[in-house]
């Protein structure tokens, strides 16, 4: 019966994959730079070679510039960017122990059903969706709460909407309570400072921003929350140097098992998962194109580029969605015009031009579209021809919009910061 079912699918006429040349203008995955691609075509080491541990001490270094900390615990998990938020979650909070999420869009809800999954009591305070917090909120609640973690999304990729996380940091500590925050959208295209705002635990991922793959997951620990996650650490059976090294009370997951992650990292080197190898020269081609940037360069230049491609929708009639004060730099939500067909609009942008943007979930979903001017891609040619692309695509499906004057719009944006460089070098 089997034999059948294999015979019944033939194989042999599969093709070398050929995948078309697109430009990726949702908020993520982004355009891998090719640079990164270039890294990941490097020869494979194995997971004891020297040159592997250079490289991961390496990407750590690298990581703390760009998480703007001094964490010694700065690294990958291997995953996309939910893993290291599931590690995180599943290495500090025991089953039953109180946790407060902060949620306005989608990926507050990830963060939720998380903490549930990890079996953790859960308090949730939510904001409409394309709303951000009032920090007195989230103390309000921490107070009630007296949780051991609250969780906060920094961007929001569904609603495009930043989270102020200055200050927050401290009010945490004060009721003893860790913070997390989820910087898969936002990281290197808006100011992280981990250090300076007291933040635990940072998770990002490659796909965005970084302008790497998706798949791995870049995430920094505090010592107070690693202390944290120490108190259930166990080290593994077969790698375990004593009985004394197994504990009773274990961190219910062995592969997103943090202080076993750290020993991997650490000088111990001990024997953990595989490292993915070409991931890993991904992460370290990516952040070592964005330290000898700048990360604060690189955030600018999604600043500028994200402020041209909002111009340009404004430029040609369109509307922008929610508070323009909290966007994201690199996330631009855009009011679909009444009467649009949004998935025909989109099809036509894919089919015509290669050119990728995206919808949104929950209550935005078919109401706004949201464009990622991300990694890579935060540069001036992709956004003028993602705008054009659109302007045309509109323009064809009857929708009343000025193209012409969304792409001035863009480029004066561009010639004012080209002169505001100018003057300051
Ligand atoms: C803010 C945020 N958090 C988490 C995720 C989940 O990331 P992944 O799909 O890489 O697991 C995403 C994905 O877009 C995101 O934007």
């Amino acid at each position: 019966m089997a034999e059948k079912a294999y015979a019944d699918q033939p194989t042999s006429d599969i093709e070398p994959l050929n995948p078309p040349h697109r430009l990726l203008m949702a908020p993520g995955p982004t355009n891998v730079d090719p640079r990164v691609l270039t890294a990941m075509s490097k020869p494979t080491v194995g997971q004891f070679d020297p040159y592997m541990f250079k490289a991961m001490g390496e990407v750590q270094k690298m990581l703390r510039t760009i998480f703007k900390t001094g964490n010694e615990r700065t690294m990958v998990v291997d995953g996309t960017s939910r893993s290291a938020i599931e590690a995180a979650f599943v290495s500090v909070i025991a089953p039953g122990e109180p946790v407060l999420v902060c949620c306005a869009g989608r990926f507050g809800m990830l963060l939720k059903e998380i903490a549930e999954r990890c079996d953790a009591d859960v308090h949730v305070i939510e904001r409409p969706w394309g709303e951000v917090f009032p920090i007195e909120q989230i103390e309000q609640a921490i107070v009630e709460v007296k949780p051991k973690l609250v969780a906060t999304v920094q961007g929001d990729t569904s609603t495009t909407m930043c989270q102020p996380l200055e200050g927050l940091g401290d009010i945490c500590h004060k009721h003893g309570a860790l913070l997390y925050t989820d910087a898969t959208a936002s990281m290197v295209g808006n100011d992280l400072r981990v250090d300076e705002w007291g933040i635990d635990i940072a998770t990002t991922g490659l796909q965005k921003c970084f302008g790497g793959p998706s798949g791995m997951a870049p995430i920094t620990v505090s010592d107070r929350a690693a202390a944290v996650m120490e108190e259930r650490k166990s080290i593994e059976a077969g790698v375990a140097d004593s009985a004394q090294e197994i504990a009773v009370k274990r961190i219910r997951s062995n592969y997103f098992d943090l202080p076993q992650v750290f020993d991997y990292w650490g000088p111990r080197h001990l024997n953990h998962h595989t490292e993915a190898t070409h991931m890993l020269y991904a992460a370290h081609e990516a952040a070592r194109i964005i330290v000898s940037e700048g990360i604060d360069n690189v955030i600018e230049r999604h600043r500028i580029n994200g402020a041209a491609m909002s111009a340009a929708i404004e430029g040609m009639g369109l509307k922008l969605y929610g508070n323009q004060s909290h966007r994201m730099n690199d996330v631009i939500g855009v009011v679909i015009p009444e009467g649009v067909d949004d998935a025909a609009v989109r099809a036509q942008l894919l089919n015509d031009f290669s050119v990728e943007i995206a919808s949104s979930f929950g209550p935005l979903k078919g109401t706004i579209w949201r464009i990622g001017v991300m990694g890579c891609n935060a540069r001036k040619d992709a956004v003028l021809t993602c705008a054009a692309a659109l302007g045309n695509v509109l323009e064809r499906n009857g929708v009343a919009v000025d193209t012409g004057r969304g792409i001035d719009a863009a480029l004066a944006i561009y010639e004012s910061a080209e002169r505001k460089d100018n003057q300051e070098n």
